[in-house]
């Protein structure tokens, strides 16, 4: 089967430095905000060098045992079910736990003996100890902008990986993703980057996170359509960013300012 790689527009060194991590077996962890290119780059980077993919959105329910496995009870019998994480170490998978600040902490205690030189994955409940195959490589994300206290990484956890921020890309680069992922011209997708920029910099409205490379894809998509370039922007650039009417507004200010 012919894997299709998804396009990823590098920034800096991100992928030769993946590539060198996957081939010496060290772990990844990729922070930076929503929407900035991190699920994409693992996608690419997992058709590149031709490993399947699990990829594991973690919340605050997510227990250890979600990611090892269980045993389920099918036809009158117990039977043991791999989850996503034990099925990439015994396949040579990569492995993508994504917000995994979000986990329980549980799942620290499986991480550990994976993201170290021991690559172990001791299943207590089967008595099992897989050694993970030299093709498995563990990554993991995390936005540094939502962390809190509670939900912080350890040190001892952050120490055990390779890390690299990502950050929205500069912005000849935005254009070229925005014109390439949406097939909008050079010209619209130069000025709806100008357009985000202009916002990011917004810093007297306390907006929780600034306008994503992902709402510019989106932005592009709807006027791509024919859909009226203010209008766009209002639903796909300013309303995903604050439910406040009054900040809405002051951002719509902006925006007519690029779009009259
Ligand atoms: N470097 C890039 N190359 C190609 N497309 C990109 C790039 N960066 C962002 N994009 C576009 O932005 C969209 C969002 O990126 P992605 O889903 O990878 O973000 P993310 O960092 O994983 O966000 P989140 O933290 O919310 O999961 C992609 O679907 C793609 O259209
Ligand atoms: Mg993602």
């Amino acid at each position: 089967m012919a894997l299709i790689m998804p396009h990823y527009q590098e920034q800096g060194q991100e992928v030769t430095l993946f590539e060198h991590a996957f081939r010496r077996q060290l772990p990844v962890l990729l922070k930076g905000p929503t929407g900035c290119g991190k699920t994409r780059f693992v996608e690419h980077m997992a058709a590149k060098l031709g490993r399947p993919l699990y990829t594991v959105a973690c919340h605050d329910d997510l227990s250890a045992a979600d990611l090892v496995g269980r045993h389920l009870i099918g036809d009158g019998e117990t039977y043991w079910n791999d989850g996503p994480l034990t099925r990439a170490v015994r396949e040579g998978a990569i492995c993508y736990l994504d917000e995994v600040v979000e986990a329980r902490k549980d799942t620290t205690v499986i991480l550990h003996p994976l993201s170290d030189n021991r690559r172990i994955l001791p299943i207590e409940r089967t008595g099992e100890t897989l050694h993970a195959l030299p093709e498995f490589m563990l990554v993991v994300s995390y936005n540094p902008g939502y962390q809190n206290l509670l939900k912080g990484m350890k040190p001892s956890t952050r120490q055990r990986f390779v890390a690299l921020r990502f950050d929205y890309p500069k912005p000849e680069l935005e254009a070229r993703i925005v014109a390439q992922e949406t097939c909008v011209d050079d010209k619209l997708a130069t000025q709806l980057v100008a357009l985000a920029n202009a916002l990011r910099v917004l810093k007297e409205h306390d907006l929780e996170e600034s306008a994503s490379t992902r709402l510019l894809v989106y932005t592009a998509t709807l006027i791509q359509d024919g859909f009226e370039p203010l209008a766009a922007c209002r639903a796909a650039l300013v309303e995903p960013l604050t439910d406040d009417s009054e900040t809405v507004e002051a951002l719509m200010e902006v925006v007519k300012t690029f779009f009259a």
